[in-house]
């Protein structure tokens, strides 16, 4: 079980790409800095609070004369979006917003994002655009067991499949046996959800006896939440389908700003016409040159309902040359979430180099948690993760050494380890919430 066991999927012909996913990078550029330039100026007419912070900043939409130029505007957090609770960052009068999604706001106020019926088009072709590169056709059944509602997985996906001319499925999240007994009963060629829902999914087909290589499923598109290489492995070992990566946060729009393809399995495409990626240092924000890890940056380049300049989006990665699609740049995998970086004695750690160990523990099931506490005056990290069904009894202390000694090896940092009985932690029906904090404050 190695990456280059790793199946590669079909691309689609080139008649039914977007004009855009096939234009020559001049073209694509000269198109971003025409859009770019809209965007900016949309931006500061029509919303009080991008026209304070130009100002304040001494920049104006007419100072953007080359793409590079963006640099020189300032950037925008969660917290701004926060402080103009609920509608402040809406560009458009409410009344042609045509629908609204909001973050769960579990950290303090919801941030609230709002389309006009353009942008809710323009992401439903980004979306079947998405699909498609992860090789979803016309004609396919789509189960889409992201959640609907507040949240922009469901209701991004649905229009998007919708668009493509394949059916919809809209099962949401949750109802797990029910989702397995219709993807025997309805036979879909394509699941969407959370990887961590998938592994859920992969207990409830053992429990009723199924074997998940039997279905009807061909391609898997798995995002909301960073997931690694070897879960890739894991999920198209036990599925024989396609495992393929999606990214997107509603700020910036939701699920479909970026899509790996399946042909080449080595990244997500930007879909650049639509959005600009920067990456900056996440310490004091400087531009990166492509190439080099740091924060990632977006800039709508067309959305009228709330167009975001240089939004940090707290996700680490690369920014990498065109491949399937030769003209938009690709962004590594997430690595993590700047938030979610565990800093243990001076090392970095990321829940993904966890996961990436546990998965290639014999003996582990792919189900973990991490634990933060206190010791003394220092932090400790602790990984509880289950036992598979067939681990004899005595090689559970030997797999929590080896777990114990690729981490040291690889990560750099020494931490603890317990091994609890399968089917023993929580499971996750969208997004997984891997840490728990419990250090003393
Ligand atoms: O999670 C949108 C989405 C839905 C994407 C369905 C893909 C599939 P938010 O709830 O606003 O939106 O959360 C956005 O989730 O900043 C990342 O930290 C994380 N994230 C999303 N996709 C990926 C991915 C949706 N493929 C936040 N890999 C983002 C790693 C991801 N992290």
């Amino acid at each position: 079980m190695t990456t280059t066991a790793r199946r590669l999927g079909d691309s689609p012909p080139p008649e039914l790409l977007d004009r855009e996913e096939r234009i020559p990078v001049d073209e694509l550029r000269a198109l971003q800095l025409r859009r770019l330039q809209w965007s900016l100026r949309h931006a500061y007419d029509n919303v009080p609070h991008y026209r304070a912070r130009f100002d304040a900043h001494g920049v104006h939409p007419d100072d953007c004369r080359e793409l590079s130029d963006i640099a020189r505007f300032p950037m925008t957090t969660k917290a701004d979006l926060r402080e103009n609770y609920p509608f402040g960052m809406f560009a458009v009068p409410r009344e042609r917003i045509a629908r609204v999604h909001a973050s769960s706001g579990t950290t303090g106020r919801p941030t609230v994002v709002g389309y006009t019926a353009t942008d809710i088009d323009n992401w439903a072709t980004l979306m079947a655009r998405s699909i498609r590169a992860a090789g979803g056709r016309p004609g396919h059944r789509v189960h889409n067991a992201y959640g609907y509602g507040l949240f922009t997985g469901g209701l991004g996906a649905h229009f998007g499949i919708e668009k493509l001319g394949a059916t919809a499925i809209p099962i949401s999240g949750g109802m797990t046996p029910r989702q397995v007994q219709l993807i025997g009963d309805f036979e879909p060629d394509v699941i969407m959800l959370t990887p961590s829902y998938m592994l859920t999914l992969l207990d409830e087909f053992a429990r009723q006896g199924v074997d998940p290589r039997s279905t009807s499923l061909k391609v898997g598109i798995f995002g909301a939440e960073p997931w690694s290489e070897q879960m890739r492995i894991e999920i198209e070992d036990r599925t024989d389908m396609h495992a393929v990566d999606i990214y997107g946060l509603s700020e910036v729009m939701g699920p479909g700003v970026s899509q790996e393809c399946v042909e080449t399995k080595d990244g997500l495409h930007i879909w650049e016409d639509h959005f600009l990626p920067e990456v900056v240092d996440p310490l004091d924000g400087t531009s990166l040159p492509d190439g080099q890890e740091g924060e990632l940056l977006f800039t709508s380049l067309t959305k009228e309902g709330l167009p975001i300049i240089r939004y940090r989006t707290r996700d680490l990665t690369t920014l990498l040359p065109g491949t399937a699609r030769p003209a938009m740049r690709r962004m590594a995998k997430i690595t993590g979430r700047s938030d979610d970086m565990i800093i243990l004695r001076g090392v970095n750690v990321f829940p993904t180099q966890i996961e990436e160990i546990v998965l290639r523990t014999p003996g582990l099931a792919p189900h973990f948690q991490l634990v933060l506490t206190t010791e003394g005056r220092m932090d400790a990290l602790a990984v509880r993760v289950e036992a598979r069904h067939d681990t004899p009894a005595g090689r559970r202390e030997p797999a929590a050494a080896e777990l114990i000694r690729a981490v040291k090896e690889t990560v750099g940092v020494t931490v603890a380890c317990e091994i609890v009985d399968p089917d023993s932690l929580e499971r996750s029906v969208g997004k997984l919430q891997r840490l728990q904090d419990r250090r003393a404050r």
